[in-house]
């Protein structure tokens, strides 16, 4: 007699790369639709029909290659409330007060840890309390006709923002509703939002989600997928957010998926975020084309400043314009917006629609500016482009040329890693730091195999501010760059001529 087979054995087959099987994923979804009583109002055949209905202008993927086609930079903001009257308005006010171009539905903390029964109490405490009591949309808990309507309420395409990296079953409940776009990934979230959740889990559950995409996508509808960047509030270097960028869109791209956008944060600097926007966008045809993948759109999105803001209205005010410009100049298809609340915590409705038109008028304002000829942005984008080569390189011999194996075995190695990072599978041992000039470095590689040629570069720049400002080349050129935006004014560039310092 054939022993029984566990259920394990078929849905959870050894980590590889490859498209997952189309039994193997029947049973995946059967298993995870099961999970909370709202997976039963996923139906794929009519969430196909849903999807062909809607007109182009709702749809993520065609949006973002049309603003690529006419190289447009759209606006999009964040947000998310914890009842569904709450989330409805605030999406009206993006689309209408804000103009945004692709509208969010970010979820609440419990969500994004599949914390349903704690998300329920948090919708029923905001209904009493006449005011949102959680930090999201609880997408699951109100399951697909709600999200329906939350779609039907706006004129523009629908993503989901989830800062999890168990998007499992509120990805399958906001696809079958009509959002037409995901942002989240296995590398990036795992490494960003979750301290024991192992990379190979993080991998796994992103695969299932890109799997997802590629059924829709072989049933002709297309989906925007979208990897989200680094959320860990610190400095992250561009060629360790690119090495992410390019390793997921690898492994979404085995999966079938062909809308994939890549995200970087913005340093903040202008040459250097420029050089980045078009680094990350060819290294990854790059890679894609070594897999054989010719027909995968990444379009890249530049995040408004990651970490910590100023309590300061005006100061934020430059800052998120800054950003609308900075997207516009490097090129970047899209820019996710933030608001002058940033620093005191989730923004009214009125103050994020503000912060969409700062930076639309930014963005307006900076048309057709391009840096290509300037030497400066072509030698720090040769500079990025030779960093994460070192590092993709490395990763994909180290898994024999699968991705998937690759970045589990980089990661344990150190020769992926990422500053501070909360995850306890991340060595978080290399160091990042501003220099003189203001472009991001890297003071300390950790295990990090770079090239000696290109630290000695970084340390030189380094060793400059650590003169100019009179300080140690130390750790603490990195620990004073995370605190530096959100600074006040007036310390970062104080008053020279004032009666009690001339
Ligand atoms: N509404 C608006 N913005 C949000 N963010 C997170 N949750 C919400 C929400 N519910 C934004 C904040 C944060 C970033 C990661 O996402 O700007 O810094």
């Amino acid at each position: 007699m054939n022993a029984p087979v566990s259920p394990d054995a078929v849905t959870r087959p050894p980590l590889t790369e490859a498209c997952i099987a189309e039994d193997v994923f029947h049973a995946m979804r059967h298993e995870n639709l099961a999970r909370w009583p709202t997976g039963a109002g996923v139906d794929f055949e009519a969430a196909v029909a849903r999807h062909l209905s809607l007109p182009k202008h709702k749809q993520l993927a065609w949006v973002m290659r049309e603003a690529d086609r006419e190289r447009r930079c759209l606006t999009q903001p964040r947000g998310g409330f914890g009842t569904f009257e709450m989330h409805r308005d605030l999406m009206v006010t993006l689309d209408r007060d804000g103009l945004a171009d692709v509208v969010p539905t970010t979820t609440d903390s419990y969500t994004r840890n599949e914390q349903w029964q704690l998300a329920q109490q948090g919708i029923e405490e905001s209904e009493k309390a006449g005011r949102s009591l959680l930090n999201g949309y609880p997408m699951v808990n109100y399951g697909v006709a709600k999200a329906r309507e939350l779609v039907d309420a706006i004129d523009k395409p629908a993503i989901m923002l989830t800062g999890t990296a168990m998007p499992k079953l509120t990805g399958e409940i906001g696809y079958a509703a009509g959002y037409s776009g995901y942002l989240g990934s296995g590398i990036a979230y795992t490494v960003s939002y979750i301290k024991e959740l192992s990379i190979e889990e993080g991998i796994r559950n992103y695969q299932y989600l890109d799997r997802l995409a590629a059924m829709y996508q072989a049933h002709g509808v297309e989906l925007h997928r979208r990897q989200p960047g680094f959320l860990t509030g610190t400095n992250i270097p561009p060629s360790i957010a690119i090495v992410t960028c390019v390793l997921d869109c690898l492994l979404a791209a085995a999966q079938g998926v062909k809308n994939y956008g890549l995200e970087m944060g913005e340093t903040l600097h202008l040459i250097q975020d420029a050089a980045a926007v078009a680094a990350c966008r060819e290294l990854c045809q790059e890679y894609l084309v070594k897999k054989g993948c010719l027909d995968v759109f990444t379009p890249v999105t530049l995040l408004h400043w990651m970490g910590a803001w100023p309590h300061d209205d005006a100061q934020s005010t430059a800052m998120i314009a800054y950003g609308g410009t900075l997207a516009a100049i490097a090129g970047a298809n899209s820019v996710t917006t933030k608001s002058t609340h940033e620093a005191y915590g989730i923004p009214t409705p009125q103050a994020n629609a503000e912060g969409l038109r700062m930076t639309r008028m930014a963005i307006y304002l900076a048309r057709n500016i391009r840096l290509d000829s300037m030497p400066e942005f072509q030698a720090e984008k040769g500079l990025i482009k030779r960093e994460a080569r070192a590092i993709l390189d490395k990763t994909l011999e180290m898994g024999d040329g699968d991705a998937a194996l690759g970045t589990v075995r980089a990661f344990e190695a150190g020769v992926i890693d990422i500053p501070w990072s909360p995850n306890r599978h991340v060595k978080s041992r290399v160091m990042p730091a501003r220099d003189a000039d203001g472009y991001l470095r890297i003071i300390d590689p950790g295990l990090m195999p770079f090239p000696k040629d290109i630290m000695d570069i970084h340390e030189e720049k380094l060793q400059r501010r650590a003169r100019k400002e009179g300080v140690a080349f130390s750790h603490d050129l990195a620990v004073s760059s995370v605190y530096e935006m959100a600074e006040p004014i007036a310390k970062l560039l104080p008053d020279k001529w004032t009666s009690s310092n001339v």
